[in-house]
């Protein structure tokens, strides 16, 4: 069973739709509140709040949709392993980042030499695993000698709270992917370079609102854990070796990682990260100028927060610190990821083949396999109105919406199958007449 409680009437959702207020955590907007969320927006931005669900946690959706705007406070179970790869053994004093992969903290298991001075920066870590064992860094100039560190393994002595932030929130480019992040959690505009200054200030956030770590993804998920002597046992160290044979390989060492990057397109797995949907908090929800463009056109490809109103963003942020504080005491999360899965399982495939040249025969076939169960043929003229709003709940019937979040989703959800259903039943229409 993927969800909690069984059954929720066609009724309330629409008694939502018509501006009932649900009882829980944020509320909808009225004509009070022009930046709250709405089942409008919800339903306006239907198709990210789809793919945002479906892609949450996954390398896949996330790489393909970059600039994310959804936060989920979440939680990582009791006894998961996450690797830090480091120059030494010593536990870190302060916030540093983890990886869910192995050689995504091996590529940072070095030590190194300045040549230059300061720290070298994370292109020219990745570059020194290619180039041996000198790298000079693209951006400064400076070479380091990097000889082989440690990994560093942990493992999560009780539960964490953390925040996931979706899209490829590691990335550092000027592209939008730190949109979320700057400009909506940290209310911070700031260069995409600046990224031991944003881990700090997420984690001196976090110490406020109670959050330990923050989830992001590059080619890989990763954690910035807050407090390493908290939560945290320290299980091994692991010298590297002298002369790495991976690394020294040039390409080796990057198919190996990539493979394991691979691996996490559709699951980051074994429960390693459990997110609360009933307390996303979207910009899709909000009534936010989400255009990149300066010309304004609301660009669908690439949503961002640049052009977003501060007052809006502030909303936004409030709510987020509202679901974070609420998280834990005032509900179960219903498994949004798990409906959407069903959803996209059932017709992602089929919608795909429907486009290709088919057969008469051969299309009837499919739209029949997909339709007629949500047909009564002992009608004459069966009702085809009642048919495509059966077709659209079917997935929705088990879950039972509780926080506005959950409403919201819902919303958005439905709509994504109501088009589908809607044109999947004029299709069959469309071909009926073709016989007759
Ligand atoms: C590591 O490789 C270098 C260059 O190939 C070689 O000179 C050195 O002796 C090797 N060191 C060890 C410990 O194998
Ligand atoms: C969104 O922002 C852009 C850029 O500032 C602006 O040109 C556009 O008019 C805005 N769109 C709306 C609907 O306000
Ligand atoms: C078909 O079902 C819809 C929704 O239940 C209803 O409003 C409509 O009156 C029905 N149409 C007929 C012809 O019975």
């Amino acid at each position: 069973m993927f969800v909690r409680h069984i059954i929720v009437t066609f009724a309330s959702a629409v008694s939502l739709t018509h501006g009932s207020q649900p009882q829980k955590l944020l509320s909808l907007s009225n004509d009070n509140d022009r930046y709250g969320p709405s089942i409008d927006c919800a339903k306006k931005n239907a198709n990210f709040i789809f793919n945002a669900v479906h892609s949450s946690m996954r390398q896949w959706g996330n790489s393909l949709h970059h600039n994310g705007l959804s936060l989920y406070p979440a939680m990582i179970p009791q006894g998961t392993l996450l690797y830090h790869g480091a120059p030494d053994a010593k536990t870190p004093p302060s916030f540093e980042w983890l990886a869910f992969e192995i050689e995504h903290a091996e590529m940072f298991a070095i030590s190194w030499e300045e040549v230059g001075q300061g720290r070298p920066s994370r292109q020219s870590i990745l570059y020194s695993n290619v180039e041996k064992s000198t790298a000079n860094a693209a951006h400064t100039q400076q070479e380091w000698i990097f000889e082989p560190g440690y990994l560093q393994i942990y493992q999560a002595n009780r539960p964490l709270r953390v925040l996931y932030i979706d899209g490829s929130s590691a990335a550092k480019s000027p592209f939008g992917t730190l949109d979320s992040q700057d400009l909506i959690i940290l209310d911070k505009p700031r260069s995409h370079r600046e990224e031991l200054e944003r881990a700090k200030d997420l984690c001196t956030l976090g110490a406020e609102w109670g959050i330990e770590g923050f989830i992001r993804m590059e080619a890989g998920f990763e954690l910035i854990k807050c407090d390493f002597s908290d939560g945290f046992d320290y299980l091994s160290h692991n010298k590297r070796p002298e002369n790495d044979s991976l690394k020294g390989t040039e390409d080796v060492f990057f198919v190996e990682y990539m493979r394991d990057v691979a691996s996490r397109y559709h699951s980051i797995g074994a429960r390693r990260v459990v997110l609360d949907y009933s307390s996303m908090t979207s910009a899709f929800f909000y009534p936010a100028n989400l255009s990149s463009e300066d010309s304004g056109d609301y660009d669908l490809s690439l949503p961002r927060v640049m052009h977003t109103e501060h007052d809006q963003l502030l909303r936004i942020r409030s709510d987020l610190k509202e679901a974070v504080f609420r998280q834990t005491s005032v509900h179960e999360s219903v498994d949004w990821q798990g409906v959407v899965d069903m959803i996209v399982l059932r017709f992602a495939d089929r919608l795909t083949l429907l486009e290709a040249d088919l057969s008469y025969l051969r299309m009837t076939t499919e739209i029949d396999n997909l339709l007629n169960m949500y047909i009564d043929f002992s009608e004459t003229r069966p009702n085809i109105t009642e048919s495509i709003e059966t077709c659209s709940l079917h997935y929705l019937r088990p879950v039972e919406p509780s926080t506005v979040q959950d409403h919201l989703i819902y919303a958005a959800i439905k709509t994504a199958t109501d088009k589908i259903c809607t044109t999947l039943f004029q299709a069959r229409e469309h071909l009926l007449s073709c016989t007759a």
